[in-house]
């Protein structure tokens, strides 16, 4: 049986119905629907558009398809088009005919532009809740490794000794940007479009900051068009996905070049690891491959999104139903990305041996030369130029640096003194690091500290 057909001389055709129902998308936002229409009857029972018992009459009822649903009792029928009138229908077969004026001063296009907006909210909570769950296993990585020294890189070249907790908090550093973006998206996000109805506002004595309240929203919209074709939030919210996601991919390169047989740096679990149909001896990162792989789609929605809306005239339009699936897919593979992560940082060991016979390369102590000879009032670029010379005769000579005589090291700095010696020790070397944010031990150890007691 099709709904709202009465100005109709033909049902829909049945393949247009399938095409234009969006059954599948609005699974996801059942409860919302009905925490929208529960706030929406209250609101309606408090400025007298419905009797009190009339709205106790319909709360109940929601109540009770909500049950039904947690249930998985409440199967949505396509032929009803979408949530809205499915838990409207649900609703008069539970409740009769007060049923019927639960829409009064709505239209399903401020309706679905609320359970989107409280979808999205809830989905933001989850994502910075698992956010902090995966800054907690970086810094517990950093922690438990929390004096390892390992090569720092720039351009995936050996740069300088760094400490492996630096680098683990460098990556908390990038999730702290991304939480905050979702929560900035949220505020933008908790508008309620209750009470623009289609998209003119209703002539009914509604109250639209009661809804709000009783929704937890602290605003309501400014322009009723605008707030029926408003998905401006779901957009920045596959933009702050797109940039965690993006965060994500590099931890997951990260940790598998790292767990390469050419690095060995660390080992996966065998709990986080897959194995080889024909290659016996292989272990291999599959999981965060994939974190790193589903990114692509991530973006792919972003754009999907922006797509959808650019090319819309003013007003609801039907494509906006379009919006959902990418907001839900983004969601779930976000969310199921971030505990995969999580799950992979447990499992790591640190091969410390090998980390630190790396980090012990002469080669990475370059730039600590040269800040020697500054500091004995050497211009920084000539002892650039000074150090660089020095490197060149140790590689043609095919010696290590910290091999070279003090009396060759003073062709090159006749400021140097036995003391330089002790550089070419990478924990000397992070040990002297002093700058704000640098990978300095005193500064990492704090760093560590302050965010174990966030
Ligand atoms: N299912 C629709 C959507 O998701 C609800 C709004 C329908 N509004 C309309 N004017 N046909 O956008």
């Amino acid at each position: 049986m099709q709904v709202l057909r009465k100005a109709f001389n033909q049902q829909l055709d049945p393949q247009v119905s399938d095409f234009v129902n969006c059954i599948e998308a609005d699974q996801a936002l059942i409860a919302v629907d009905i925490q929208g229409s529960i706030a929406h009857a209250t609101m309606l029972a408090a400025v007298g558009l419905l009797t009190e018992a009339q709205g106790a009459k319909i709360v109940s009822g929601l109540e009770a398809i909500q049950a039904e649903a947690e249930a998985g009792k409440f199967v949505l029928n396509p032929a009803f088009e979408d949530v809205h009138m499915n838990v409207e229908k649900r609703l008069e077969a539970l409740i009769g005919e007060d049923a019927l004026r639960l829409h009064t001063a709505r239209s399903r296009n401020d309706q679905v532009a609320l359970d989107m907006r409280l979808y999205v909210l809830s989905q933001i909570s989850a994502v910075k809740a698992l956010i902090k769950h995966v800054q907690a296993a970086l810094n517990a990585c950093a922690v438990k490794n929390e004096d390892v020294v390992m090569p720092g890189y720039t351009h995936l070249q050996r740069a300088q000794p760094v400490l492996f907790a630096h680098a683990m908090h460098a990556f908390i550093a990038m999730l702290d940007r991304d939480y905050e973006r979702f929560e900035d998206a949220a505020k933008r996000t908790a508008v309620s479009p209750l009470g623009a109805g289609a998209q003119a506002g209703t002539a009914l004595p509604i109250n639209p900051v009661f809804s709000a309240a009783q929704l937890g929203l602290p605003a309501t919209f400014i322009n009723s068009i605008d707030a029926v074709s408003d998905r401006d939030f779901v957009a920045e919210f596959l933009f702050a996905a797109s940039l965690a996601s993006v965060h994500l991919s590099q931890l997951a390169e990260t940790l598998i070049i790292w767990a390469s047989q050419e690095f060995a740096f660390i080992s996966l679990g065998d709990n986080v690891t897959t194995a080889s149909s024909l290659m016996p001896q292989k272990k291999n990162p599959d999981p965060i491959e994939l974190v790193r792989g589903k990114t692509g789609a991530v973006f792919g929605e972003l754009i999907n999104i922006l797509t959808t809306l650019k090319g819309l005239p003013l007003g609801y339009n039907r494509d906006l139903q379009e919006t959902k699936p990418p907001a839900i897919k983004v969601a779930a593979d976000l969310c199921s990305a971030l505990r995969v992560v999580a799950i992979v940082l447990a499992n790591l060991t640190v091969n410390e041996a090998n980390m630190q016979a790396a980090a012990g390369d002469p080669d990475m102590i370059t730039t600590d030369l040269v800040e020697y000879l500054v500091l004995k009032g050497v211009p920084f670029r000539q002892a650039h130029e000074q150090i660089s010379a020095l490197a060149n005769h140790a590689k043609q000579s095919g010696q290590k640096l910290n091999k070279l005589t003090l009396e060759k090291l003073k062709e090159y700095g006749e400021q140097f003194e036995p003391d330089v010696y002790d550089l070419f020790n990478p924990q000397v070397s992070v040990k002297g690091k002093s700058s704000p944010g640098s990978t300095g031990q005193a500064l990492v150890h704090a760093e560590a500290k302050r965010l174990g007691s966030l």
